[in-house]
């Protein structure tokens, strides 16, 4: 794959350079295939499950290729494009960086050059194709060359997409069949399958529209619809709608035909074909004549709502048949909405590499959530409406705080589409995707972005006294029992499964719950978010959730040792008593669903406690053993659990690849050893962050992992649920970022040539000797923050080591 640096920049150049010459192309140094690979060249596996394709920051519409797994062992599809797989179809909605059963990968396309035997237009597999060459891709633009020598170029708006095909002489046929979705593995307990559609031609097939309904997938979704019209330049020859028998394998019903693939049967005596009472798969065949080589376009839009909605955003969105219209239109949106808000020199001097890694991450994090305000199916709100948090167990700790700086108009809409759907549902999501809460993988983590986004002061339109009121049905709802096949002892949709324990204990029980460790933890930092937000809306409940946020100590076990150290969180019965037999904490005990941890071992979890480190380093023996323990988190070769691809070539216990550990670096920060929190965070970008296809550690987690090193590149740390910022050290001399809508943050670095560790920092021109600082000191009407950095290792810092807000002795 390559990624593009001359065309349409250029072009997009040309059409400004006459009006605004100071207007820069960030998008140019955008890598849209960083986290496309795994370690292994030219595999997913292992890899950060990104999309690649046409997309709008925020937007509905993400449109790209899909592909076959190549091996279903080792294949990642949820991103819908796969370095090996073949191609399958163009779709017009995707995920991206996330792990698990795919997703979408919905409302197709496919240029075919035969129709005919073996090539059967129901099974994927007769038709699927291989590209040749590398796949180009830049922002707003990708383009592939299938084996059968059709070339797709594609583009997107917010709700529509736009595919232009170049295809060689011979047969021409665009196959559009509605029960396409992006398949989960045969071992993936909830993939996602096709219920039923309908399609209409209009204008002899020059255009069609119709709906398709798709359930589950990673977040056992209930069905959800989704309408479609879409219109070809050139009218075909012959255009046919078709319908067959729906014979996917759904887990736990019969199928027709026993799983095997079915065939069409066509209908040239109508122009409509519905999925009927069987749910039947539909779908239309259109053909060109053979004769000529030929490049057409097609256009087609999506809406929740309606196919004249979905035709309303083609009008609106996509108004030329021209590519580089839209192409350019993208281009100008990212630049202007996203890339143009933080400025780095770009001359001579500037390390391309870094920026690059600078201007790419701050496109990933802009992928997901979509923003689907005027597309909300469900109720009527005068609310914003949001969908494809996948998850907030993944960005809330660090990626929602960033957003809050960076996208506070975004942002604040994030936060009242997140309250709408507890005033509609009942319930705040952790998982949403498909208009559907699910999957809650710890603890109700929507209470940290809302208490986060409360204690920096994000007011706005948001109704607080509603969102502290979806925070308290967290903390004081059981949620009803889904059943989910991968946990049947409590609900996995939303709410905290465990709460009945949490509520009688003050701790998750090994023997009542599972993932008793991670989601103990989980919900004393949610407590902790609780109690945030109570001090300002109700003040009668700060002391009781304060109280219940230090649950985790009743999980403390002192007795517990491991590498040389005592005192680690450990499994605890209902009956209080600890289970010491053979307990190790350097195993997780397969780390899922039905764990002691999730996706992590008890020995990272122990050090995930942002709301009560001063109590954690006393429990742990103080700042000296805190410290030696610390560092063996770093110490390769150490890590003897295996992760699966959350730990995908990392031997360390501290796991970059995966979100509990985001913080970990930092802690030095607690015992005013600043600089080893700056040695330890560096050496983990450099090491695992690449302009690269293996460039994330792992799946980028909806823009996660991409947020962590924007945090790391500006040299600071945000400390989720607080108003504390760590102070850590920049990667660039100079840098602009607009925050807080219109107000400016500058970070000043010298000495950068002689090392990166920090020997002194002013904050707006004071001398800094405390190694963090609060969002009211620079985050609210901008500021400066200056770094003297060289290569000395110094303890610079004298000041108080940061708070810890949610301290209690129990
Ligand atoms: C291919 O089609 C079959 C039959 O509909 C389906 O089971 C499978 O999931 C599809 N595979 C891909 C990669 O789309
Ligand atoms: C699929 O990948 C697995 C794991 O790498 C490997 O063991 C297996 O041989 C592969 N199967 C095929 C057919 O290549
Ligand atoms: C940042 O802003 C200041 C003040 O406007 C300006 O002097 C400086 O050149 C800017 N730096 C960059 C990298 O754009
Ligand atoms: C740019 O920075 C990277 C670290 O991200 C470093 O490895 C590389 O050597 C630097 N390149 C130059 C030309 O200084
Ligand atoms: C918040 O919403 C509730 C109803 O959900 C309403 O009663 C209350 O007036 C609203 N508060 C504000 C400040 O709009
Ligand atoms: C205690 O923990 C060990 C090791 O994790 C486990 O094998 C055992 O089943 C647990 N005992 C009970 C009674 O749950
Ligand atoms: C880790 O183990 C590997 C394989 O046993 C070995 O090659 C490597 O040198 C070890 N690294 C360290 C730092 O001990």
């Amino acid at each position: 794959m390559q990624f593009l640096t001359c065309f349409p920049r250029a072009l997009w150049l040309l059409s400004c350079g006459i009006v605004a010459t100071a207007q820069v192309d960030y998008s140019r140094y955008v890598n849209p295939f960083i986290g496309a690979e795994g370690p292994l060249p030219g595999q997913g596996y292992g890899g950060g499950d990104i999309f690649v394709g046409g997309a709008r920051p925020f937007g509905v519409a993400k449109v790209g290729i899909d592909t076959t797994a190549a091996n279903w062992s080792v294949a990642m599809l949820n991103g819908g494009w796969t370095p090996d797989g073949s191609v399958t179809a163009i779709t017009m909605m995707h995920e991206s960086g996330t792990g698990g059963a795919p997703k979408y990968g919905i409302i197709p396309q496919m240029p075919l050059t035969s129709i005919s035997p073996p090539v059967n237009i129901l099974d994927n597999l007769t038709y699927s194709q291989p590209r040749i060459g590398q796949d180009t891709a830049s922002v707003g633009y990708f383009r592939t060359q299938l084996q059968n020598g059709v070339q797709i170029e594609l583009s997107a708006s917010r709700h529509a997409g736009i595919m232009q095909y170049s295809f060689p002489q011979g047969e021409k046929h665009v196959l559009v069949d509605i029960s396409h979705y992006l398949p989960g593995s045969p071992f993936d307990p909830n993939g996602q399958f096709y219920i039923g559609g309908e399609i209409q031609l209009y204008e002899s097939g020059q255009s069609y529209s119709g709906y398709g309904t798709y359930i589950g997938g990673w977040n056992n979704g209930a069905p959800f619809t989704v309408y479609f019209y879409g219109e070809f330049n050139t009218v075909p020859d012959a255009a046919r709608v078709f319908r067959g028998p729906n014979t996917d394998p759904m887990r736990g019903s019969q199928g027709l035909a026993n799983g095997q693939p079915s065939f069409p049967a066509y209908d040239s005596s109508t122009e409509k074909q519905s999925s009927g009472p069987m749910n039947d798969r539909v779908g239309a065949v259109f053909s060109w004549n053979p004769d000529a080589e030929t490049r057409f376009t097609s256009r087609v839009g999506i809406s929740f709502i309606s196919v004249e909605k979905a035709q309303s955003y083609i009008r609106s969105e996509i108004p030329s048949w021209a590519l580089i219209d839209t192409v350019e239109s993208a281009v100008k949106e990212w630049n202007e909405d996203v890339f143009s808000k933080i400025q780095v020199p770009l001359d001579d001097t500037a390390n391309l590499t870094n920026v690059r890694l600078l201007y790419s991450s701050l496109y990933f994090i802009h992928l997901t959530p979509s923003d689907r305000t005027g597309e909300n199916p469900l109720w009527e709100s005068d609310e914003p409406s949001w969908d494809d948090f996948y998850t907030l167990w993944d960005i809330f700790r660090c990626t929602v705080s960033f957003y809050h700086i960076f996208q506070p108009a975004y942002y604040e809409s994030m936060v009242r589409g997140l309250i709408d759907i507890w005033r509609h549902q009942g319930f705040l999501p952790d998982g949403r995707s498909g208009n559907w809460n699910g999957l809650v993988q710890g603890g109700s983590n929507a209470d940290n972005v809302l208490a986060d986004a409360y204690v920096k002061g994000l007011r706005g339109a948001i109704n607080w006294t509603d969102g502290y009121a979806a925070m308290k049905t967290n903390a004081e709802k059981v949620p009803y029992n889904t059943y989910d096949p991968t946990d049947l002892t409590a609900s996995t949709k939303e709410g905290r499964g465990a709460l009945v324990d949490w509520l009688e204990l003050g701790y998750v029980s090994q023997d009542r719950s599972t993932r008793c460790i991670s989601r103990t933890v989980e919900y004393s930092l949610n407590d902790f978010a609780l109690s945030q937000v109570a001090a300002g809306e109700m003040p009668e409940d700060r002391a009781t959730y304060l109280r219940r946020s230090a649950g985790w100590q009743k999980i403390w076990n002192p007795e517990v040792e491991s590498l040389g150290f005592t005192g680690f969180l450990a499994p605890r019965f209902s009956n209080g008593d600890f289970n010491n037999s053979g307990y190790d904490p350097l195993y997780c005990y397969e780390c899922e669903w039905h764990a002691y941890t999730y996706e992590g071992v008890p020995w990272e979890y122990s050090f995930v406690i942002p709301h009560d480190m001063e109590t954690l380093i006393n429990l742990m023996g103080g700042p000296e053993t805190f410290e030696s323990r610390l560092d063996l988190m770093f110490k390769p070769n150490t890590s003897v659990q295996e992760l699966g691809p959350n730990g995908a070539g990392i031997t360390t216990l501290m796991n970059i690849g995966n979100e509990p550990d985001f913080a970990t670096p930092y802690l030095y920060n607690y015992i005013n050893k600043q600089y080893k929190s700056v040695q330890r965070s560096r050496e983990l970008a450099y090491q695992y962050f690449h302009d690269a296809p293996n460039g994330l550690p792992g799946n980028s987690d909806a823009g996660a992992m991409n947020t962590w090193l924007l945090w790391q590149m500006l040299g600071v740390y945000p400390l989720v649920t607080t108003n504390v910022y760590l102070l850590v050290s920049p990667w660039f001399p100079d840098l602009n970022m607009t925050i807080n809508g219109d107000k400016n943050l500058r970070v000043l670095a010298t000495g950068l040539e002689e090392g990166y560790f920090v020997q002194s920092i002013r904050i707006n021109g004071v001398l800094w000797e405390k190694n963090w600082f609060e969002h009211e000191d620079v985050m609210v009407d901008g500021g400066v923050i200056e770094f003297e950095l060289g290569a000395e290792m110094k303890i610079w810092e004298v000041g108080n080591v940061p708070p810890s807000l949610g301290h209690v002795e129990l």
